[in-house]
């Protein structure tokens, strides 16, 4: 019992982690041009999170970042758990939640 609740514990840090650095990626890199108004707008290309992924991805190549594929799952992730809600492949609902320190 005592190691299924630490196992859960990990598994949702884990999750915050990973959104937390999607969100410093994304802050040091992509707010220059938006911020949160890019990602709230009525017609939007990402729809869902496979969209979501694409642009991410074609938003890291087109200023030659470089990232790795979990970087940028962890900048989609930010960016899906603050802005879009999109339901995740891979990721429980209870990862959506935010971070109990914000
Ligand atoms: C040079 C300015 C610029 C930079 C840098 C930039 N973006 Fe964008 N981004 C835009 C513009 C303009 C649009 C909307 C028009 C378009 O998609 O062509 C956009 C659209 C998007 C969208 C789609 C939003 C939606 O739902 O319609 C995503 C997601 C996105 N950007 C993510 C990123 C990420 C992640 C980075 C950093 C790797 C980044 N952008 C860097 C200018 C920029």
């Amino acid at each position: 019992m005592k190691r299924m609740l630490l196992l859960s514990f990990l598994l949702s840090y884990q999750a915050a982690a990973s959104a937390e650095r999607g969100e410093l990626l994304y802050q040091t890199h992509c707010h220059a041009c938006h911020g949160p108004e890019m990602h709230q707008r009525n017609r939007k290309i990402a729809t869902d999170w496979g969209t979501l992924l694409a642009q991410v991805r074609r938003w890291e190549s087109n200023i030659d970042l470089q990232w790795s594929q979990e970087e940028i799952t962890d900048v989609a992730h930010y960016l899906n758990q603050r802005y879009y809600g999109f339901p995740e492949p891979g990721h429980r609902q209870s990862d959506h939640a935010l971070s109990p320190s914000r």
